[in-house]
């Protein structure tokens, strides 16, 4: 247990210029721990509120002074002079905060609180925060390198006139080492930009640092990944394979799946059949968000027809909750959760849908969000917790790079002790 001697939050800007929240979390032996608060573009309606000031005067609205003012008076008043671990800390924050959604203090102020606490101690006991993580566990599992999700094409809300799908990722299955699958994947972003420029498109980047190109079709932003993949020497499927974020939530419009790019829209059921086809075709082996966040009956059809051969990711479907984890799982929705601290607010919660998930055979996918800060804890999350998979943009902008650069000091300290194994 420890004492909160003080915290302080403040509004700083993330990777889109807007503002986010930073928390300071000095314990009573004089460690500091910082965190900041990622945000979300193409957002789970599910998700735990992200409080913003609303005052069109400042910021367009977005402002995040309320939810500041949040943590230096209510939780600091709270919180200040008391001992806790962890788990008491988020339960109290839960507490205080009174709702099912934390609507009242704001996901950002108490996430800012949970992660800089958690910060602060690893920083007190002297122990990397990877291990303050792993420490969370209530049952132990091997520390171990994530396979990167490299984002090297985007689309949807995240890129402007671009593909329908939102993300399009190589994963390095092949690699042997953390720092391998890294370089491969660099090198295949480098290659997919000479792709785009032989064929005469810009390669202006979106919110998570890779290409947005006007393509005519989706099928074509695959053919010119396999291309990238080709020409950095790598053989597609073997040594390297296709993860999708669809983000259907997104394109999905009164019952039907709109697919602008192509000029087409789907039914759920031929949805599914559009993704088998292209499960058949492609050497794809994750497809998150394939289906509409309450379109539960199309993610048991998409599961049931394709969740033996790939993996079936929900985000905007599971929001980091337990709650929807469990339908999830009961319902045989998908075999695979992605994670991300700010859907669901505290530390605490995370670990416990990782949990959740590890049990009933599902993995879990680490993730960033599209709006980023030099915050790098999701790194050692995903080596802490063991969870093998993370998704955190494409190897340009320091946003995203600074996650890939803590694992790679991660490894470097680690050593043998972390396998890098991939699930595929
Ligand atoms: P978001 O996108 O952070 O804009 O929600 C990331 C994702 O959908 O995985
Ligand atoms: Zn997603």
């Amino acid at each position: 247990m420890t004492t909160i001697q003080t915290l302080h939050a403040r509004q700083i800007l993330d990777s889109r210029g807007t503002p986010t929240v930073e928390v300071d979390c000095v314990l009573s032996d004089g460690s500091l721990g910082r965190a900041a608060v990622p945000s979300g573009a193409s957002t789970g309606k599910y998700e735990a509120v992200e409080l913003r000031d609303g005052d069109p005067k400042k910021f367009f609205g977005k402002g995040v002074t309320k939810a500041v003012g949040n943590v230096n008076v209510v939780i600091a008043e709270a919180l200040i002079g008391k001992e806790f671990d962890q788990r008491s800390l988020d339960a109290a924050l839960i507490k205080l905060d009174g709702t099912t959604n934390k609507a009242q203090l704001g996901a950002n102020a108490t996430l800012g609180v949970s992660l800089a606490f958690a910060r602060a101690v690893s920083e007190s006991q002297s122990q990397p925060l990877y291990m303050y993580f792993h420490n969370l566990l209530s049952k132990k599992r091997a520390l171990s390198m994530p396979v990167p999700m490299v984002l090297v094409l985007e689309g949807g809300k995240h890129a402007d006139d671009s593909a329908d799908f939102q993300e399009f990722m190589v994963m390095p299955i092949g690699a042997p080492t953390f720092s391998e699958a890294l370089r491969w994947g660099d090198e295949i972003y480098h290659s997919v930009s000479q792709v785009l420029k032989k064929e005469g498109f810009n390669i202006n980047v979106g919110f998570e640092g890779a290409f947005g190109p006007n393509l005519e079709s989706n099928a074509k932003v695959m053919d010119v990944i396999i291309a990238g993949i080709e020409s950095a020497g790598y053989r597609p499927g073997k040594d390297v394979s296709i993860a999708i974020d669809s983000a259907a939530s997104e394109f999905f419009d009164q019952g039907s799946y709109v697919l602008s790019r192509e000029k087409k829209s789907y039914t759920s059921t031929e949805l599914v059949e559009f993704y088998e086809h292209w499960a058949d075709k492609y050497p794809l082996v994750s497809l998150e968000d394939g289906m509409s966040e309450d379109d539960w009956d199309g993610w048991m059809n998409l599961t049931e027809r394709l969740g033996k051969k790939i993996q079936i990711v929900g985000d905007d479907l599971f929001v980091t909750n337990v709650e929807r984890l469990k339908r999830g799982i009961a319902e045989k929705s998908a075999n695979s959760i992605l994670i991300k601290l700010n859907q669901i607010g505290t530390v605490s919660e995370t670990v416990d849908a990782v949990e959740m998930a590890h049990d009933a055979g599902f993995s879990a996918v680490v993730s960033h969000r599209s709006g980023e800060t030099e915050d790098s804890s999701i790194a050692d999350l995903v080596v802490g917790l063991g969870t093998g998979q993370i998704k955190t943009g494409a190897t340009s902008r320091t946003d995203r790079v600074c996650k890939y650069n803590q694992l790679l000091r991660i490894e470097e300290e680690l050593g043998e002790r972390a396998a890098y194994v991939s699930p595929f």
